[in-house]
């Protein structure tokens, strides 16, 4: 193991040495203006590569609509000058949502939904003029084992797991979701894009990742007697079926994936796990189902790994931990370069799928430089920021304006916003927009 650190650097030469000396493959680039050129995607043109990925803010307002804290955080990314917008986790029904402030879509929140593309819309062209507009994805969710629609762990399960099971004190009689609840689910997925098409969305994102339900079942080898369990085709049957459905159902609506690459779990409860050591990845399933959802429609894969619960310094390297979490025995440069390396084995097994790279707040002020230099290695085609776009929106024109990003505004990396939202929400920055969001005592 090589250690963890906070981020320290105090020039370039001395961040390069350390990946050197970790023996770590980070690209690095200083001509960053690769960041700026438009990417076509499925009939549309992102005005550059940078995008603004997924972020839970759990200030939904009754019934799940966006609320004015949701409007507030829309249009702050909608400034960011990002060519898109990857919206949050959004449950599709009451019991799989992951907190009782979560975005819920439905008949009754569509309108305050299109009043908010409507909004992002309108905000981005101001600001960006002639430029094209963001593109927009909704992330569709079903929260499965981490599920708190009251406030309260209610898990609904696809497998039981020894190493996630302990997590939420699930008894071993615990019952599974049905198939029939899981072919029900697929139909509610389904017509929750065609609401987001309704809404204005331009696409949908079947979120795979974390250890979510749909993420579990990508892992069920221990779900027996069922359609969805055991072999690879059962396993990634709900992922297959339910991306099929959309495409038929909603032919124009871009089809995407955050597809968690490498869950770390061992085997044979994990997906993406070598069977013999689960501190590495085996991608032949991941790259086996990516070729599949292919073939039927998937144009858009957003790459991530790890799940927050249980190793969440795979999926956001930080400085600090969570309230009341662990400093893991590794340096978060060895997280960023686990994420590049991710994205960049699918974009170079699948060139014409847009893959957007994930892992790139920690790096500070040296995020730019590393983005371009994955961007030109052909290792991914979008790069995706989460906790930075937290704490500093307009990152991307300042960037585009200045050619370099302003130190007072970067993320640290502190898990703030990670820690608000186990508290319940609302979330956003603790240190960059502090009269606003406070740590619940
Ligand atoms: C507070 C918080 C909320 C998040 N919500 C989501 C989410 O709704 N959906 C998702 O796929 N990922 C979510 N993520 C993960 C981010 O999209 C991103 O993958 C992660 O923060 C790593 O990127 P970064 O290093 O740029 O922050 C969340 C992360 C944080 C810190």
């Amino acid at each position: 193991m090589s250690g963890h650190e906070r981020f320290a650097f105090k020039s370039r030469e001395e961040f390069l040495a350390k990946i050197a000396a970790l023996s770590l493959e980070i690209p690095f680039s200083h001509d960053i203006d690769g960041l700026f050129r438009s990417f076509p995607l499925a009939g549309r043109t992102l005005p550059n590569r940078l995008a603004v990925h997924p972020l839970e803010g759990a200030d939904a307002g009754p019934g799940g609509a966006p609320g004015e804290l949701t409007f507030r955080r829309y249009r702050r990314f909608a400034e960011s000058g990002c060519g898109l917008i990857w919206f949050e986790a959004t449950a599709l029904h009451e019991e799989g949502r992951s907190n009782p402030n979560q975005l819920l879509l439905s008949k009754q929140t569509l309108d305050a939904f299109k009043r908010l593309v409507e909004m992002i819309r309108s905000f981005a062209q101001k600001r960006a003029g002639r430029n094209p507009s963001p593109v927009l994805i909704l992330q569709l969710t079903h929260t499965g084992r981490f599920s708190k629609p009251r406030g309260a762990p209610a898990p609904i399960i696809a497998q039981h797991n020894p190493h996630l099971d302990p997590l939420h004190k699930i008894p071993p009689d615990h019952p599974l979701i049905s198939d029939r609840e899981l072919d029900d689910l697929q139909d509610i997925f389904a017509r929750a894009a065609g609401m987001a098409a309704e809404a204005g969305f331009d696409g949908v994102d079947i979120k795979a990742c974390h250890g979510y339900l749909v993420s579990e079942l990508l892992a069920s080898r221990s779900r027996e007697n069922s359609r969805y369990g055991g072999s690879f085709d059962n396993r990634t049957r709900f992922l297959r079926e339910t991306t099929a459905k959309i495409k038929t159902g909603v032919p124009n609506i871009i089809i995407a994936s955050r597809l968690g690459l490498y869950d770390s779990v061992p085997c044979p409860y994990g997906f993406g796990t070598d069977e013999k050591d689960a501190a590495n990845s085996d991608l032949s399933e991941p790259v086996a189902l990516v070729k599949e959802l292919s073939k039927k429609g998937l144009t858009l894969l957003n790459i991530t790994a790890g799940i927050p619960a249980y190793r969440p310094h795979y999926g956001r390297p930080f400085d600090k931990p969570v309230r009341g979490g662990s400093v893991p025995d590794e340096h978060p440069l060895t997280g960023v370069s686990r994420l590049v390396r991710l994205a960049s084995r699918l974009q170079k097994e699948f060139p014409s799928l847009a893959v957007v790279g994930t892992g790139y707040s920690w790096l500070r002020r040296f995020f730019p430089h590393v983005a371009a230099g994955v961007l030109t290695n052909g290792g991914a085609s979008l790069i995706g920021v989460g906790r930075l776009a937290y704490a500093y929106p307009d990152f991307a024109w300042d960037l585009m304006d200045k050619g370099a990003l302003d130190p007072k505004k970067l993320c640290l990396a502190c898990s703030g916003c990670s820690t608000l939202l186990r508290a319940g929400g609302p979330v956003g920055c603790l240190v960059r927009d502090k009269t606003l969001y406070r740590l619940p005592r």
